[in-house]
């Protein structure tokens, strides 16, 4: 099995989220197959997890010199305050006991430094990866009771606001049936012979010259101290007619820069070149889904 063969989730990660320089602290990085790659963009990745034996292989396999991986007794994060500039969260926060989740999370903003961000990639819907583990138990099986619990978490995070959701999607690429059997299907032969059947027919039809192609959903959100609320204003389209000036710098307030804008000015009080009681703005969606888009004024409200 080949998880991710196109790199999609450093490329999505290292675009929404500065980590050139960076101090970088990973949180559930199991063997360690994102923290490489965060290391070649970071000046310093620790990387921690609860679970010893998938650290073991980590430290097999990663040997970069600007990576630690350490141990996370009881899942805790103990590190002195503002030690970091990024934490990530890389598909790990689900994993999470529920009832660990907030405090998880209100650890990690406290590791950060000013301007520090936390990066959370979830397991998002669609795809036939996806597919198959909610309809057969493939792999960990059907996660959207602790996905959503994750997404909740997120957004109850006092005085942090979520950026906007970006959904990619992730390929897995397995040799056969077999391949995917063996290495996601524990206990397969012991199934009724109609389930059976009805997984080879699943997996066949997703079968290639590569081999069997399946994808799965994926949701990325950048966490920024401060928080966002609508009030009213123009469109969208009026918005993108102007320029605004972002620690310095012009650029066209495009739909990207826009929430860009949103996210990294933390305390919006006034954004040169930007009359904020007449800007278009998405702010983190309470049902803990999606962004919502509205027309509004940014309001500081930390
Ligand atoms: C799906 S794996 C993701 C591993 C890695 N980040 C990746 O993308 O390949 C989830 C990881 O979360 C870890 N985990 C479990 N409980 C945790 C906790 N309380 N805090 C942080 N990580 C935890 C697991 O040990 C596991 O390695």
């Amino acid at each position: 099995m080949l998880q991710d063969p196109d790199d999609t989730y450093i490329a999505t990660i290292a675009a929404h989220c500065d980590l050139l320089g960076k101090e970088v602290l990973e949180v559930g990085c199991g063997t360690g197959r994102i923290t490489r790659d965060l290391a070649r963009h970071a000046a310093r990745v620790v990387a921690v997890d609860p679970d010893k034996g998938a650290l073991a292989k980590a430290r097999a396999t990663a040997p970069a010199a600007t990576v630690r991986f350490l141990p996370m007794p009881d899942g805790v994060l103990d590190f002195p305050p503002a030690s970091f500039d990024v934490v990530i969260y890389t598909l790990s926060l689900h994993h999470v006991p529920p009832d660990q989740m907030d405090e998880s999370l209100r650890t990690a903003a406290g590791l950060l430094r000013e301007g520090g961000v936390i990066v959370v990639v979830e397991p998002d819907e669609g795809g036939s990866f996806t597919e198959a583990k909610e309809r057969f138990g493939a792999g960990s099986g059907d996660e959207r009771p602790a996905r959503e619990a994750a997404i909740r978490a997120m957004h109850g995070l006092e005085g942090w606001s979520v950026g906007e959701t970006v959904r990619f999607r992730v390929r897995f690429l397995f040799a056969d049936e077999d391949d995917f059997i063996a290495s996601k299907l524990p206990g397969f032969g012991e199934q009724p012979e109609a389930h059976r059947r009805t997984v080879r027919e699943f997996l066949a039809r997703h079968r290639t010259a590569e081999g069997i192609v399946l994808d799965a959903g994926r949701r990325l959100n950048v966490l920024r101290r401060g928080s966002l609320q609508l009030i009213a204003g123009r469109t969208a389209q009026e918005f993108n007619q102007r320029k605004v000036r972002l620690h310095g710098r012009e650029m066209p307030a495009d739909q990207e820069n826009k929430s860009v804008q949103l996210q990294t000015v933390g305390p919006i009080r006034s954004v040169p070149g930007v009359d904020l009681e007449r800007c278009f703005i998405r702010s983190p969606s309470p049902d803990c889904r999606s962004s919502r888009e509205g027309s509004g004024r940014a309001q500081n409200v930390a």
